[in-house]
């Protein structure tokens, strides 16, 4: 890889065709989370080695219960399976882990699973690894202007700014997003992020989820290195 590279502080990936490269092989969908599941450890280390501080997966939108509960149930299970898998190679890789949505629609256990690992995680200084369980991106920004007003019961709305509002986030506190990658051939954003995607570049790859490695990935940043972004500017050299 060039040094000139410009590698990506923050990406979010939606994980998109899991069950259609499932289907492809006769398999029933939910191997194919399960195949989709086993990517993500490599690739978060791929990203702790080039620089890249922060990964935003989607792993259940809160459209995803609308699946077949068979499904739904196995989308669950293998969240709480990654998370006692993987906490301790993301400990040992430094990563700080969190979970992002609206954890309220969980069983107590598996929030509190989901707070011990964050608790674990939290001292660490490597990459943070955000996973969108039950989020959506409205959601996201209602339950910030929400937040805020629990936080200033006396503040008029007038007094929220965009700065602030983005300090109620989920990602608060974490580098701007730059680049959204989605897999499996569609072209949406589908209600992830939309706040923190203002300015993120879009990649979009016919690729299926599993069988998105480390070279389609460097393919994704080489991409992004190559845009000129200019965040509603025009160039500085024009
Ligand atoms: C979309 O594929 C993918 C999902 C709804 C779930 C993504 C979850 C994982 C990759 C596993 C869990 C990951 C972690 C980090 C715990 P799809 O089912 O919509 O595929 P299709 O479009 O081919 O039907």
């Amino acid at each position: 890889m060039s040094d000139s590279l410009e590698i990506p502080k923050h990406i979010a990936i939606i994980m998109d065709g899991n069950g259609r490269w499932a289907q492809q092989r006769h398999m029933p969908r939910k191997l194919g989370h399960y195949r989709g599941a086993a990517r993500v450890r490599s690739l978060i280390e791929y990203c702790t080695r080039v620089g890249v501080e922060c990964v935003t997966l989607f792993a259940f939108s809160t459209e995803n219960w609308q699946r077949p509960a068979e499904e739904v149930d196995a989308l669950m299970a293998l969240f709480i399976e990654y998370l006692d898998k993987e906490l301790p190679a993301m400990l040992e890789n430094r990563v700080r882990f969190k979970a992002i949505g609206a954890l309220d629609r969980f069983s107590p256990e598996v929030r509190d699973r989901i707070r011990r690992a964050e608790q674990q995680s939290a001292s660490n200084d490597g990459l943070f690894l955000n996973v969108a369980v039950n989020y959506g991106g409205r959601w996201d920004i209602l339950h910030a202007v929400q937040s805020w007003q629990a936080a200033h019961p006396n503040a008029a709305l007038s007094e929220l700014s965009q700065d602030v509002l983005s300090e109620y986030l989920s990602t608060a506190g974490q580098p701007e997003l730059d680049l959204l990658i989605r897999t499996g051939g569609e072209s949406r954003i589908s209600n992830f992020l939309i706040w923190q995607a203002a300015y993120a570049e879009l990649y979009f790859t016919d690729i299926l989820w599993p069988d998105f490695d480390e070279a389609a990935l460097q393919a994704a940043f080489d991409w992004f290195s190559a845009r000129d972004r200019r965040f509603g500017k025009v160039k500085a050299s024009i």
